[in-house]
């Protein structure tokens, strides 16, 4: 049974991958496009596609018909990371040099303002629900900008409490976690009630992704992609 939901989780991503594939193939390759289609052809766990497909399919849609804001979401999840990236001064991701450290702050801006019109532009293929699908998505990502801005300026201060920390987590972590299933809903047509039920058990799921993300940077080393002990270096608040 496990075995069979892993196959059908990469089956998903396979279908997410290709995709973007076909985004990447329409960009002419130059010092503006080589870096995002270097970011969106090594991908990651792709959490966030595949939740927006099965949402889609669990309010009786098809995986297809959420694959254009299931790209979407991706392609705006990676384009957070590489302005992520300029904001922690990190310099790995996915296991390679990260768009910060390559083109340094001033490109990486850049890159990730283009990936995010980009990110739009597949967004703009959704057939159903366009308008509230518009409006959860730019909802989606002010709420990550609140909470990148908490997390700045938690640096500076010693006396951050559990409940500032999960404020700020909920909202540059867990946030777009939610918005990427309510989107799944919207795509099948689901109902109000249905798109807050995917987006309560989400909002659970997401903060303990961003948990054990926190864990993980002190505890997985470089097979995590990233930097060992990135946050302790630049002075994060983790949940730690
Ligand atoms: C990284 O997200 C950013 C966090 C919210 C912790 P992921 O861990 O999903 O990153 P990728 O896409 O798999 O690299
Ligand atoms: C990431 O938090 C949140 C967003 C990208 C919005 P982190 O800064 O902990 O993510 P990683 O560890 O760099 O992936
Ligand atoms: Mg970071
Ligand atoms: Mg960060
Ligand atoms: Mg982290």
């Amino acid at each position: 049974m496990i075995q069979e939901h892993a196959e059908y989780i990469q089956k998903l991503q396979r279908i997410v991958a290709a995709r973007l594939q076909e985004v990447c193939a329409d960009t002419a390759i130059d010092s503006l496009y080589a870096p995002i289609v270097d970011a969106l052809t090594n991908p990651g766990k792709m959490i966030r596609p595949v939740l927006t497909m099965l949402f889609c399919e669990a309010t009786g849609g098809t995986h297809q018909q959420a694959l254009p804001a299931a790209v979407s979401v991706e392609m705006l999840h990676t384009f957070t990371l590489i302005h992520d990236d300029i904001m922690d001064r990190a310099d790995l991701r996915r296991g390679r040099p990260s768009v910060y450290a390559t083109c340094g702050a001033d490109q990486a801006i850049l890159i990730g303002d283009t990936l995010l019109a980009m990110a739009l532009q597949e967004l703009s293929l959704s057939k159903s629900n366009p308008t509230v699908l518009l409006r959860d998505y730019a909802k989606g990502l002010r709420e990550v900008c609140e909470g990148q801005a908490l997390d700045i300026s938690f640096e500076t201060r010693a006396d951050v409490s559990l409940a500032e920390y999960e404020e700020m987590i909920e909202l540059k972590t867990a946030r777009l976690l939610m918005m990427s299933c309510s989107l799944g809903v919207l795509a099948a047509e689901g109902t109000v009630a249905e798109r807050n039920l995917a987006r309560s058990c989400s909002k659970e799921a997401g903060l303990a992704f961003q948990l054990m993300d926190d864990v993980l940077d002190v505890t997985a080393g470089e097979e995590f992609g990233k930097k060992l002990g990135g946050d302790v270096i630049e002075g994060k608040k983790t949940w730690l």
